[in-house]
């Protein structure tokens, strides 16, 4: 039998488009209760009454009901049902549900609120309290979903802020990898720059002044022939010049190898870290070990010089800082990694240092060596105490196809 204040969904769908007013849902299998409610409300409200739980659940939904008014015992789906139902929807979890029931006393109402219900009203109860009621819970709910809204607003703006920092921040680090690029690629350019300015250098240096000297050196030996026809005096000054020639010729020989060792090209790394160790020791006088592989092949070009470089600046250190009395420079050579180890025993590089070697401030040797094994795919590490100071390169060793 149709019940005449139990309105359809679809019905007050169609009947009350929204125009601002509130939509209460309300269940209650007992249409004068039904009717008298809804009297109550209607001045107010829009009232959408339904006869049981699963109809109220429905409206709910479909209506974007704003508060369920609900009777506890009901056919089909009773009031905690349909609280349950709604708390578990994300779309109706915050809507303000009133149970309206007949069982009054503290334990039902303490029930009633414990399964999540905002109020519970106890019939019968006077048109004042049930409006002052759903009034109350109406503009709680308001509040809230203002509150809601706000922290939502909130929420995008922090995102988006977040979004933009974040970009900034990509932004930022690919400038800086593109600027470290290019302050590798400059560095590298600089060190092969220098490698040619040394080896153009050393050339001149040969063949321009070494010439020179082996003609001057030819034009004594002609005087010195004719020593006889001198006095004493003379005889002397061409005897010591000679003398003079001599040491210049092999100290001009000595700088333009060290700018560039001819045996480095010629012979290989073994024979041009000999060469070089040996003289370093006698010019500083600092005793110095080389400890070299039985047969070391040939490795590509700029990597024999790079290493040749490091062991040159690595001397070059221990004699200018150290205070050393003695080094050693080690080789080693497995099938694919090339170990070169420069250590001394001297006092070791100042505790503030470390840090600047790898800074702008520091001096430009290490730094440079280390930027030139980086180049070749290697590592350069140092470590320095009181006791003395390692520096171990570790290369990796082209293979041949
Ligand atoms: N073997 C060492 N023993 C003690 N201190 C060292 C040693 N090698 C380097 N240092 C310290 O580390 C610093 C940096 O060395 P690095 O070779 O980079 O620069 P530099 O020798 O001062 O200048 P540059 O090599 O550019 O002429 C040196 O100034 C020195 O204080
Ligand atoms: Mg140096």
């Amino acid at each position: 039998m149709p019940d005449p204040t139990a309105s359809t969904v679809s019905a007050l769908a169609d009947e009350t488009a929204s125009d601002g007013t509130e939509l209460i849902v309300l269940a209650d299998d007992n249409a004068d209760m039904r009717g008298y409610i809804c009297r109550l409300l209607r001045d107010q409200y829009r009232v959408h009454a339904v006869a049981n739980g699963a109809d109220a659940l429905q409206a709910a939904r479909e209506l974007n009901a704003d508060l369920i008014l609900s009777d506890v015992m009901m056919p089909v789906l009773d009031g905690f049902g349909l609280l349950q139902a709604l708390r578990a929807d994300p779309a109706t979890r915050l809507k303000p549900i009133i149970f309206l029931s007949a069982r009054a006393g503290e334990e039902s109402r303490i029930e009633g609120l414990k399964a999540g219900a905002d109020d519970y009203l106890v019939k019968p109860f006077t048109a004042r309290e049930l409006l002052a009621r759903v009034g109350a819970h109406l503009k709680l709910a308001k509040v809230r979903a203002e509150a809601a809204q706000t922290e939502r607003d909130l929420r995008t703006e922090v995102e988006l802020a977040r979004t933009q920092l974040e970009k900034r921040v990509d932004e930022r680090t690919t400038e800086l990898q593109l600027a470290n690029e290019e302050l590798h690629e400059l560095s590298s350019r600089l060190q092969r720059t220098q490698d040619e300015e040394r080896r153009r250098f050393a050339r001149e240096l040969h063949d321009s002044a070494g010439q020179i000297l082996v003609a001057i050196g030819l034009n004594i030996a002609l005087v010195k022939s004719e020593v006889h026809k001198l006095s004493a005096e003379a005889a002397k000054r061409v005897e010591d010049n000679a003398v003079m020639i001599d040491q210049l010729t092999r100290e001009i020989r000595t700088i333009s190898h060290l700018l560039h060792p001819p045996l480095l090209d010629e012979v290989g790394l073994s024979s041009a870290l000999r060469w070089y160790v040996e003289g370093f020791s006698e010019r500083s006088k600092i005793a110095a070990n080389l400890d070299l592989p039985e047969h070391l092949e040939r490795f590509p070009a700029e990597m024999e010089i790079a290493i040749f470089r490091v062991v040159q600046e690595c001397l070059t250190n221990v004699h200018r800082h150290s205070g050393s009395r003695s080094c050693a420079v080690k080789v080693l050579k497995n099938e694919n990694r090339l170990r070169v180890e420069i250590r001394d025993e001297g006092r070791g590089i100042p505790q503030e240092k470390p840090l600047t070697l790898i800074s702008s401030q520091g001096g430009v040797g290490l730094r440079g060596m280390q930027e030139r094994i980086r180049e070749l795919g290697g590592t350069l590490s140092i470590d320095s105490s009181k006791e003395g100071t390692s520096v171990v390169v570790n290369l990796p060793v082209p293979q041949v196809a």
